[in-house]
C-alpha cells in the first residue's frame, strides 16, 4: 500500500484544502473471495497495482463514514466555547455539518456534491470572515482528531475488507491531511 503525502501548500497553485479531490492515498480493497486486505501478488507493474486499489472514499465505506466524522466533529464544536464562539448563528450548525461532510467526501474521492452545491471549495477565502489564530486551530484540530479516533474506531474493518495495517494507513493519511489543512487556514496572529 502506498501513501503519498499531500504536497505542501506552497508547491501547488491551489492550496490542498481548496482542491476538489484528495491526495494519492490509495488503499487496497479486497476482491470477492480474497482475504481482507490481501493483495493479489506483489504487483508486476504499476498498472496491476492501480487495478487493485480504490479511492479512500470507497475504502472507508462511502458517505456514512464522512457523515459520522462531521457529525462527531460538530458535537465537539457544540461543547467547545472557543469554537462555538466562531459560529455566530447556531442555527447553521446542522447545515455546516453537511457542508463539511460533503467537502471531505469529495476531497477523498467521493461524489462532487459539495462543488455542485457550493462551487469551488476555496476554503481559505471561505474562512476569511472568521478569526482563526493558532489557538482556534488547535481547538479545531483537537476536536477533529478526537472525532476521527471515534469514527475510525467504529469502522467495520471486516465488512470493508481492511486489514489493521490498511486502517492505520488511512488513519495516518487523514491525520496528516487535517494537520496540514488546519495550519493552512490560520489567518490571524495569536
Ligand atoms: C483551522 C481551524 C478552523 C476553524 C476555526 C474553522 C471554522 C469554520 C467556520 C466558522 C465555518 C463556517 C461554518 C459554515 O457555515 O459552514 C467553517 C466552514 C467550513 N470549514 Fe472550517 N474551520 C477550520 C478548519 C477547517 C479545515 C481544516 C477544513 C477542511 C479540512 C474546513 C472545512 C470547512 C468547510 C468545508 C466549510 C464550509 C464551507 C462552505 O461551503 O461554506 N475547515 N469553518
Amino acid at each position: 500500500m502506498t501513501v503519498e503525502p499531500p504536497s505542501p501548500p506552497e508547491s501547488q497553485p491551489e492550496p490542498p484544502v481548496s482542491d476538489t479531490s484528495g491526495p494519492g492515498l490509495r488503499i487496497p480493497v479486497a476482491a470477492p473471495g480474497r482475504a481482507a486486505g490481501e493483495r493479489t501478488a506483489p504487483a508486476a507493474s504499476s498498472q496491476d497495482e492501480s487495478a487493485d486499489v480504490a479511492s479512500v472514499y470507497r475504502s472507508v465505506g462511502g458517505q456514512p463514514f464522512f457523515d459520522d466524522l462531521a457529525g462527531r466533529f460538530y458535537d465537539r464544536v457544540r461543547n467547545d466555547p472557543t469554537l462555538l464562539a466562531l459560529y455566530p448563528d447556531q442555527q447553521q450548525l446542522g447545515p455546516a455539518t453537511r457542508r463539511l461532510s460533503m467537502f471531505l467526501a469529495q476531497y477523498w474521492g467521493g461524489p462532487g456534491t459539495y462543488s455542485e452545491e457550493r462551487g469551488h471549495p476555496r476554503l481559505r477565502m471561505r474562512h476569511a470572515p472568521y478569526r482563526i489564530d493558532s489557538g482556534a486551530r488547535d481547538h479545531w484540530l483537537d476536536a477533529m482528531l478526537d472525532a476521527l479516533d471515534h469514527t475510525m474506531g467504529a469502522l467495520d474493518r471486516q465488512r470493508l475488507g481492511l486489514s489493521e495495517e490498511d486502517a492505520a494507513t488511512l488513519d495516518e493519511g487523514f491525520r496528516s491531511y487535517f494537520r496540514m489543512a488546519a495550519d493552512h487556514l490560520v489567518n490571524a496572529d495569536g
